[in-house]
C-alpha cells in the first residue's frame, strides 16, 4: 500500500515570465514524502519552479496540459501557502525593513509579509508563544524586537526560516537559503534542515552548493535552460558526467567525510 500523496504534478506545462517562455512542456511529479534538491546554472528556471509550486506563477492555459497540487487544479493560494513554508531572498526583499523579527515570524501564520491591524488582533496567545519558541530554537530570540534593517543577511534568513516553520507545514521550499551565510551559520542551517526532516517535514532545496546536498535529500533534479536534464536518486544523479553536462564545465567530484566537493578538472593553459 502506498500511503504517500502526490504533492505536485505538472503535465505538459508551459510557464512564462513577462512573455518569455521559461518551461515548455514541463512534466514533473513530486510526492509529499520526498526531499529534493534542485540544481542548475543561473537562469535555468529553479526559482521559477519554486514560484510555480507556491502559486506565484501560473501556467499558461493549454489543451491537454494541467498542473495539480495535492490533486487539485485550483487552489485558494492562502490556504495552499498555509501548507507550505518558503524561504527566499525575494521574500526578504518584499518586507518593509521596519518590521521587527517576531512580526516576520508571526506573518507566517497568514502567509503575509507583516502583521498589521486585523491580523495582529486575530493572533492567539499560543500562536505568539509558538513563534517565540521557534525563534529560541533557531537561536534568534534576541532578534524579536529588532527591525529587519538592523539585521545581517544570515539573521534575516533565520527569521524567514522561523516564519516558514511557525505554522508547521509539511513541505518547506528553500531557494538558496545559505547564500550569504558564513560557514558556521551554513552548517547550523544544515543541522536545522536535518532536524526538520527527522520531524517529518519535507524539503525542496535550491542550492548551488553541492556539499549541502546531504542525507536530508533523496532526489536530485537538474535543470538546464528550462528543461529537466537529470532527475532521480541523489547518488545516481550527483555524478561528474551529469554535473559537467548541466554546468558546461569539466566538473570533478571528491568525497570527503560523506560530503561531495566539486572541482574543475581541467586547468587553463
Ligand atoms: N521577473 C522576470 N521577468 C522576466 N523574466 C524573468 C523574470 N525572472 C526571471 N526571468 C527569466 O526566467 C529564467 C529563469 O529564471 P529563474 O529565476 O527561474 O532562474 P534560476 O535558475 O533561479 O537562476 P539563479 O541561479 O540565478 O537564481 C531566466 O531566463 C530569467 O531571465
Ligand atoms: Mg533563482
Amino acid at each position: 500500500m502506498n500511503a504517500t500523496k502526490m504533492f505536485f504534478e505538472a503535465h505538459k506545462v508551459d510557464l512564462f515570465r513577462s512573455n518569455k517562455l521559461i518551461f515548455e512542456n514541463l512534466n514533473l511529479k513530486i510526492h509529499d514524502n520526498e526531499s529534493i534538491a534542485i540544481l542548475g546554472p543561473n537562469g535555468s528556471g529553479k526559482t521559477t519552479l519554486i514560484k510555480t509550486i507556491n502559486r506565484e506563477i501560473y501556467p499558461a492555459t493549454k489543451e491537454g496540459s494541467y498542473l495539480k497540487i495535492y490533486g487539485k487544479r485550483t487552489w485558494n493560494v492562502w490556504q495552499l501557502r498555509s501548507m507550505i513554508g518558503i524561504v527566499s531572498d525575494d521574500l526578504i526583499l518584499s518586507y518593509n525593513q521596519d518590521v521587527i523579527g517576531v512580526e516576520v515570524v508571526l506573518s507566517g501564520y497568514h502567509a503575509s509579509i507583516g502583521v498589521h491591524g486585523q491580523i495582529q488582533r486575530r493572533l492567539k496567545t499560543d500562536q505568539i508563544d509558538k513563534a517565540k519558541e521557534i525563534m529560541q530554537k533557531l537561536d534568534i530570540s534576541s532578534l524579536e524586537n529588532q527591525p529587519l534593517k538592523k539585521l545581517s543577511m544570515g539573521q534575516k534568513k533565520r527569521c524567514l526560516l522561523a516564519r516558514a516553520l511557525v505554522h508547521n507545514p509539511k513541505i518547506i521550499l528553500l531557494d538558496e537559503p545559505t547564500t550569504g551565510l558564513d560557514l558556521s551559520s551554513t552548517y547550523k542551517y544544515m543541522d536545522i534542515l536535518a532536524d526538520l526532516k527527522k520531524d517529518g517535514h519535507n524539503i525542496i532545496l535550491i542550492t548551488h552548493n553541492i556539499h549541502e546536498i546531504n542525507n536530508v535529500i533523496e532526489r536530485v533534479i537538474m535543470l538546464k535552460k528550462g528543461k529537466i536534464v537529470a532527475d532521480g536518486k541523489k547518488d545516481e544523479m550527483l555524478t561528474e558526467k551529469n554535473l559537467t553536462n548541466v554546468f558546461d564545465v569539466d566538473v570533478g567530484l571528491k568525497k570527503i567525510n560523506e560530503n561531495l566537493l566539486p572541482y574543475k578538472k581541467t586547468t587553463r593553459q
